[in-house]
């Protein structure tokens, strides 16, 4: 069978998304996570944009082996040289240029005529060629771009060597058959157009990013699809990697493709990512919703019991749902903990990091019967050894309430390894615990969002809070997990603090 390429951009198009910016160390983790779900090529970053996208690309170019490592890059000459240098330690290496191509980008944003955004195009692979071969090209608001004009650049980037060439619906306005057409009538007008692979790149303003991705293969000839983890992205979002690979192993009748996806993974994929930005996956969501495979009416019920195929089309063991979701407890030893460890995938740099989260885990073991994989992921959230500190590090809270009171907390935590302590009161102990830290910190930071989930069912289980904050006009989410829901707001409020303290990678559809 055919292969289909899954490029995954969550580290790049899905960092995009307002408060997704994620650490260095964070990255690392999903690259990992990646590199074990089996995608052909990573977007690891916009080397260009800041010296952390820069690092944290190098970074993963020197741990992944597997995927292709790619860097972001505009049609310009010192993009291409970041992004070279960046992807340099990586086995397999991506420079994916770009430029826009409609005539409202070219015009209103670029200022640029057509013939000098042919030339940049141009330039801009050739000297990525000079990093490595594989090179794609993407020609930005491709599909409100005059089909002539598309495919005279499109023409012109494969005869200067670019190996991939992309047609973005950058701004999620195409639809499923008239995206598939446009590919087909582009590709057909392109004499070269056999020398390259033809990728889609769709976003999901008007819910259809998935479809569209899928009849650009279907229709328009594409053997790439970029997608990210759960559809994170700008604004509504990119094409969910899980939706199209589920698809196309589901259909495969229709689609006649394969892909190199290890779908057993899509799912711990899925939760690493909304636990490291904060975005929580919504229950109906399809694949990696927490109800996707949940059969609540009595039909239904009464059928899957009796053959499983009456109403479901794919197996939640196969995405990676796991079965047998109790996994320990308080005499659980140190060697099923480390068995535990291994098969979700959380890497280890030594014993003593291992032995470290094991006494976490009895801590925790010892407040709560019963230990879920999502426990154990959110044990080891936020202390691994490797990671680098959080400017703001949560050390302990002390907290009064009583019916009729106003609340007071005191909180304990390090700035950059100083301790610090503040009391505050408010209208709930998590807003006094709040105010406490904001009294000493000083942040001015607006409060876009609080949320707080149970990790896994009952009151036992870890709460884990989601904190959104704003601040000249950057967005950040922090994230905290503890079984004491204060505690988790003051880890959240003090992750999300230290974001906003590091450095802002800027966006590439903001700047030529
Ligand atoms: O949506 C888009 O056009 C992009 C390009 C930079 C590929 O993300
Ligand atoms: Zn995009």
């Amino acid at each position: 069978m055919e292969r289909l390429v899954i490029f995954d951009t969550t580290l790049r198009d899905g960092e995009q998304s307002p408060g997704a910016s994620m650490t260095q160390e964070e990255k690392l983790r999903i690259a990992l996570q990646l590199e074990r779900l089996g995608v052909d090529v990573m977007e690891a970053g916009f080397a260009a944009s800041s010296q952390g996208d820069f690092d944290a690309i190098h970074q993963i170019a020197q741990h992944v082996r597997e995927s292709t490592v790619c860097s972001l890059a505009r049609a310009s000459l010192r993009d291409i040289e970041r992004a070279g240098e960046a992807i340099r330690p990586a086995e397999r290496k991506r420079i994916h240029t770009f430029i826009a191509t409609s005539p409202l980008h070219m015009e209103k944003k670029l200022r640029m005529t057509p013939e000098e955004v042919l030339e940049r195009a141009v330039a801009a692979v050739k000297a990525a060629k000079n990093y490595t071969d594989d090179v794609e090209f993407s020609a930005e608001d491709g599909y409100r771009s005059e089909l002539d004009f598309l495919a005279r650049i499109c023409e012109a980037t494969i005869a200067a060597g670019a190996t991939t060439v992309n047609i973005p619906d950058t701004v999620g306005y195409a639809t499923p058959e008239l995206y598939g057409e446009f590919l087909r009538a582009l590709r057909e007008r392109v004499p070269n157009s056999d020398k390259a692979i033809w990728s889609v790149h769709c976003h999901n303003d008007l819910g259809m990013a998935t479809a569209n991705s899928l009849a650009g293969v279907k229709v328009g000839g594409a053997r790439q699809i970029e997608c990210t983890i759960n559809g994170l992205g700008e604004r509504a979002g990119n094409c969910a990697l899980e939706e199209v690979v589920m698809a196309v192993r589901t259909r495969r009748d229709y689609f006649g493709l394969e892909t190199g996806i290890h779908c057993e993974q899509i799912v711990p994929a899925s939760k690493l990512v909304s636990s490291i930005t904060g975005f929580p996956v919504q229950p109906n969501k399809a694949v990696v919703g927490a109800n996707a495979f949940a059969h609540a009416s009595g039909i239904h019920q009464d059928g899957v019991l009796k053959s499983r195929e009456t109403y479901e089309i794919m197996r939640a063991e196969d995405v990676g749902w796991s079965t047998n979701k109790i996994v320990l407890g308080k005499l659980s030893g140190r060697n099923a903990f480390r068995q535990r460890v291994k098969e979700l995938g959380i890497p280890l740099s030594s014993e003593a990091e291992l032995n470290d989260a094991f006494l976490r885990f009895k801590d925790l073991a010892d407040r709560k019967s019963q230990i879920f994989d999502e426990d154990i992921q959110a044990l080891f959230r936020g202390s691994d050894k490797r990671r680098q500190r959080d400017r703001y590090e949560f050390v302990s809270i002390t907290q009064q309430s009583e019916t009729g009171e106003r609340p007071t907390a005191t909180v304990v935590w390090t700035e950059d390894g100083v301790e610090k302590r503040s009391t505050a009161d408010g209208n709930g102990p998590v807003d006094a615990s709040l105010r406490a830290i904001e009294a000493e910190v000083n942040s001015g930071a607006e409060m876009l969002l609080y949320s707080v989930n149970a990790i896994t069912g009952g009151t036992e289980s870890l709460g884990d809070v989601t904190v959104r904050l704003s601040k000249g006009g950057r967005v950040v989410n922090g994230t905290g997990a503890d079984p004491d829901i204060i505690a988790a707001s003051a880890k959240a409020y003090l992750n999300a603090l230290s974001k906003l303290a590091t450095e802002a990678p800027c966006n590439p559809q903001h700047a030529v």
